[in-house]
């Protein structure tokens, strides 16, 4: 096989030689045989079943299937459908552009192929809403081409088995997968019959055996030969997709009270909070202590009292809010700051619903507001 760093190591070497015969046994004796598009090799069928299955169930489909095919027996009656028939057949299934582009390959094929889905995945691969996975699949099943599938119950077969490590979904990891799935296929002298119990058998094995929650490792084909069985790391295998780490900012807040009212400030118009209504912010602690003093408040001794920090979640980052709480009731007037302009408002706590105020300053003015009650 390639040499890939992924599986570097692995012993998985002599099961490579025996794992298409093994599959299309399996497949042969305990395979799915009778799903609606199956026994069939009408391109037109198997094109339409692929793509109703992408990211779908088998028990979601097959109502629709039938219902699909009923309306549109064959490529050139779906072609010339207006698309709000097809969209409308299509509400319920899911993932929407796939039926803008089954219309728009249904066309395709009638004005670039006079009707007749091509025979080579490449071909194929070159139509609306066909990747490389499901184009082999199509050719395969409809032509009984040596072409090689790779979807995410594939994946989750080929990761457990060999004990691939990394996210499937990462690119290096998947290019291994791709040429170790190449790696596999039955030889070239096998039948079209071979490749189509081969490709059905990838499928059956990831959905019926080698399934995400708990595995049916007993009845497997490949138990005893399975890295991640051996390793007790059926769990493990294929590795989630990263959690991203997103970088955490802190910002001081300050809660400038007179009576029941907070001062609050128009914030710039681009960045977060772009034009809303906020606290007067700081850097840090001490920064903030001199704008509460500047604005009035902390006469004498008196420090910003603490109050419980606040974390936002935006997609990119985390925002620690630490705010901080003034009284300016007493002090003399404030000193230069324009009250009620455009920037700067105060605002009685049982008002702050008028102002287009950020979701965490408004939870935290209410937890104030219920304080003060
Ligand atoms: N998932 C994708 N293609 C399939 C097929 N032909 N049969 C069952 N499940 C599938």
């Amino acid at each position: 096989m390639s040499a890939s760093p992924i599986l570097a190591g692995s012993p998985a070497a002599p099961l490579q030689a025996a794992f298409a015969t093994r599959l299309i046994a399996w497949q042969r004796t305990h395979g799915r045989h009778d799903l609606p598009w199956q026994n069939t090799r009408d391109p037109y069928r198997i094109w339409l079943s692929e793509i109703m299955l992408q990211q779908t169930q088998v028990s979601t489909v097959i109502p629709y299937y039938g219902k699909f095919l009923a309306r549109f027996p064959d490529v050139a009656a779906l072609a010339r459908a207006p698309i709000d028939e097809v969209m409308a057949l299509w509400a319920g299934l899911g993932y929407y552009s796939r039926a803008r582009n089954l219309h728009r390959c249904a066309q395709a094929v009638m004005e670039r192929h006079g009707g007749a889905f091509p025979d080579s995945p490449e071909q194929l691969a070159q139509l609306p809403g066909i990747g490389r996975s499901t184009a082999a699949a199509i050719a395969s099943f409809a032509f009984g081409a040596r072409a090689t599938i790779l979807d995410g119950n594939v994946k989750r077969v080929l990761a457990r088995v060999f004990g691939i490590e990394g996210f499937p979904g990462e690119k290096r990891v998947e290019n291994a997968m791709w040429l170790l799935a190449e790696d596999l296929m039955p030889g070239g002298d096998a039948s079209g019959d071979d490749v189509s119990a081969y490709t059905q058998g990838l499928m059956d094995l990831g959905a019926t055996l080698c399934v995400r929650g708990k595995p049916d490792c007993a009845r497997c084909p490949f138990a005893s030969d399975c890295v991640a069985r051996a390793t007790g790391r059926q769990r493990e295998l294929p590795a989630a997709r990263p959690k991203k780490t997103v970088p955490t900012r802190r910002t001081w807040m300050l809660v400038l009270r007179d009576g029941a009212s907070v001062l609050l400030e128009r914030r710039p118009p681009s960045g977060i909070w772009g034009g809303l209504w906020s606290l007067p912010e700081a850097a840090d602690e001490a920064a903030l202590s001199a704008r509460a003093h500047a604005l009035g408040a902390g006469h004498g001794a008196q420090a910003l009292q603490r109050l419980a920090p606040i974390t936002h979640t935006f997609t990119h980052f985390k925002l620690d809010i630490e705010p901080r709480c003034a009284d300016l009731t007493g002090a003399p007037p404030l000193n230069g700051l324009q009250a009620c302009d455009d920037e700067t408002a105060w605002v009685p706590l049982a008002r702050i619903d008028d102002y287009g105020v950020p979701a965490p300053v408004r939870k935290l003015l209410d937890a104030l507001k219920g304080s003060l009650i």
